[in-house]
């Protein structure tokens, strides 16, 4: 079986943005061969938010290549270039593109790795390969859509999976209810709603409010109640000092921090990312509730301070047991379809890597986002958009995934144990062979 230098899981920004940076190097001379493996059948970035009006929260500026190297072919002025519409571009006068480009021009950069990425194959498991008392290679195995397995074999892995939807408690005994859903898969449900009368989302963050949004413009009657814990919606803090916090050096800083100042940084800046809507998106809002408060007929409700107790799955509806924080007083509603717009969890690599825990204690990285082993463990293995912890809020964003792939591309070529591993190469290929 053929050996990989690196094998990614995963095929969205973060790792494409590295299979840019390594096909970089090798024009350098540096030579690392790289293979992913994508589960989705083809490309897409977060398809199922991918809404009308949705536009980018990130300066176009920190695409897949600009921050580490701008004469790159991969920057998105580059794109627009290809495309033949830089010039108009230019007149929209934005940095925030919509994300239906901004996702044109990830699957543009991805289209130039089709003969090094396999799509629609999700990977399951990741064992160790053993010579004598030490893990030397990596075997990752992966289910496609017609059940079948592979498996392929590394030197080095790196884990991009993004965010895996989170599902609060109190709707964990639906989970195969179809009327229930998490705004990842908002899309390719709501179809099913068409003539839906009431329905409810769950959560304050950017998604609950595009998807409130959507539902006022895709259904002219439907009631949507907008349900959220907080006493208010607070809109993202991107004025310029804050945004410091997502430049590439503050990596560093967080990095260098101690734990308890850590978190306390997080903390503090965790409203510029989560539960935080884009101002104008939140005017939106309010202007749709005050049109109503005018014409005095009340279609949609926001119900700040209200936490789902309890929902349960009956034949009419999903009934939710609604607590109002405020008053203490709790009542039931009733909806057609519910929209768990409450964000994300990113430990699922804990999964994929179980067989490998005692290797990895405490799952902590170091500064090149590698997890630290034990030394009988040789490959490298990386984590990108899992590291929040311990690098900032950034790590899950597009903020500095240019620069990190150039960290990571060092650290494998930097590593001591690449060295060896690539000297012992030979001796494993025909191990393995
Ligand atoms: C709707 C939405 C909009 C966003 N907009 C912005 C924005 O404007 N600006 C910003 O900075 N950030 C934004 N984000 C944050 C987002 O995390 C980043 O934009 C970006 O997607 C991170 O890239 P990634 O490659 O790390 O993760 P993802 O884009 O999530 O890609 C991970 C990939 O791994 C694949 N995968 C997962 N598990 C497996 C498996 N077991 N086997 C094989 N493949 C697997 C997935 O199918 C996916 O393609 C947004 C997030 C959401 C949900
Ligand atoms: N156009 C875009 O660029 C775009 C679009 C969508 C998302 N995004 C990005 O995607 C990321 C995630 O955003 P998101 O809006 O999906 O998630 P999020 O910001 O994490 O917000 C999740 C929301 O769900 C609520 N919630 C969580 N658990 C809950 C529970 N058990 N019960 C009730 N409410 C609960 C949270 O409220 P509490 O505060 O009460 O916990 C919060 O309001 C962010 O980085 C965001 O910027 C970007």
């Amino acid at each position: 079986m053929k050996v990989y230098d690196l094998i990614g899981i995963g095929f969205g920004p973060s790792n494409i943005a590295l299979a840019i940076t390594l096909q970089e190097k090798k024009q350098a001379g540096y030579n690392i061969e790289s293979f992913f493996i994508e589960k989705q059948p083809s490309f897409a970035w977060h398809a199922n938010m991918m809404l009308n009006n949705a536009h980018m929260q990130v300066s176009f500026l920190k695409d897949l290549a600009t921050m580490r190297n701008p004469s790159s072919h991969f920057t998105f002025i580059n794109y627009l270039h290809q495309k033949n519409r830089l010039q108009d571009f230019i007149n929209l006068k934005t940095f925030f593109p919509s994300r239906h480009e901004f996702n044109d021009y990830l699957s543009w950069a991805a289209s130039h790795f089709d003969h090094c990425c396999a799509y629609g194959e999700e990977v399951i498991e990741i064992l160790p390969e053993k010579r004598g008392e030490e893990t030397v290679l990596l075997r990752i195995r992966s289910r496609d859509s017609e059940q079948i397995m592979h498996e392929r074999l590394a030197r080095n892995l790196v884990i991009s999976i993004g965010g895996q939807p989170r599902i609060p408690d109190s709707f964990l005994s639906l989970k195969g209810d179809p009327r229930v859903f998490h705004s990842s898969s908002y899309l390719q449900e709501i179809k099913q709603f068409p003539s839906a009368n009431r329905i409810a989302v769950v959560g304050g963050g950017q998604s609950a409010a595009e998807i409130f949004m959507d539902l006022h413009d895709r259904f002219q009657t439907t009631q949507v109640d907008l349900i959220m814990r907080a006493r208010s919606i607070k809109p993202s803090d991107d004025s310029p000092f804050v945004n410091e916090i997502f430049n590439a050096d503050f990596t560093d800083f967080v990095f260098n921090s101690s734990e308890q100042d850590r978190a306390e940084i997080l903390n503090d800046f965790w409203h510029t990312n989560y539960a935080a809507p884009d101002l104008v998106l939140i005017e939106q809002i309010f202007n749709v509730l005050y049109r109503q408060k005018v014409s005095g007929s009340e279609r949609h409700r926001f119900l700040r301070r209200h936490e789902v107790r309890q929902a349960l799955s009956l034949q009419e509806g999903i009934q939710f047991v609604l607590h109002d924080m405020n008053t203490h007083c709790e009542r039931t509603e009733t909806y057609e379809a519910v929209v768990l717009a409450t964000g994300y969890h990113r430990d699922h690599h804990k999964s994929l890597l179980a067989p490998l825990t005692p290797y990895f204690g405490d799952f902590t990285v170091d500064r090149q986002y590698r997890l630290c082993s034990t030394p009988n463990f040789k490959p490298a293995v990386f984590l990108q958009g899992a590291c929040e912890s311990s690098h900032g809020l950034s790590d899950t964003l597009l903020s500095v995934t240019a620069v990190r792939t150039n960290e990571i591309a060092q650290a494998l070529m930097n590593n001591s144990n690449q060295t060896s591993v690539m000297q012992a190469k030979r001796g494993i290929s025909t191990a393995f062979a």
